[in-house]
């Protein structure tokens, strides 16, 4: 498996980022100010990330997915120390905002929770968004010093 940085036809991932952010309205607000990552198996994109850049030595992990029918087996989990890894060298944190059905995933990897942004995703999106039957409202930021 193999982490590459996309520099051109970031929209050719759109398929992946789709899977954790349901508006292409939302991922574009932050795919080409981001830096878009995504980890191949062999010539298949497997998993896609955005990385942006916040001040203070910060980063924000907008988007990451793994391909449907291969979460769950400890893709997301070694793509995303390997971007850990990797932020390291121009960041001191990095924060995620969630929702709290996969605040675990985040956990598991050792971020913290910092804060609450309420209503986040009734206020940001045009349409209700719901995960595994729950509508999603509030969204919950963890971040993790590098
Ligand atoms: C979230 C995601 C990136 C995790 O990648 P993955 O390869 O499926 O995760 P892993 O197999 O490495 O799992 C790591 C741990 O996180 C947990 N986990 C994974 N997905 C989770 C989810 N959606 N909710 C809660 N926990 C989750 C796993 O149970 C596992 O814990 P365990 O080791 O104790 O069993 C992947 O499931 C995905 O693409 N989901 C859809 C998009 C999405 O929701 N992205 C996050 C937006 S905030």
């Amino acid at each position: 498996m193999v982490l590459q940085k996309i520099k051109e036809s970031k929209k050719d991932y759109l398929h992946l980022l789709l899977l954790a952010d349901p508006d292409v309205g939302a991922i574009e607000r932050y795919l080409y100010k981001g830096d878009l990552y995504i980890y191949k198996d062999a010539d298949t994109p497997v998993a896609a990330a955005v990385l942006y850049p916040l001040k203070d030595g910060q980063c924000e992990l907008k988007n990451i997915a793994v391909l449907e029918e291969l979460q769950g087996k400890g893709i997301g989990t070694e793509f995303l120390k390997l971007l850990m890894k990797l932020a390291a060298e121009k960041y001191q944190y990095m924060m995620v905002g969630t929702t709290s059905q996969t605040e675990g995933f985040y956990k598991s990897l050792g971020f913290e929770y910092s804060h609450t942004i309420p209503n986040f995703f009734i206020d940001n999106y045009p349409e209700p968004i719901f995960e595994n039957g729950i509508q999603c409202i509030d969204m919950r930021c963890f971040q993790i010093k590098l």
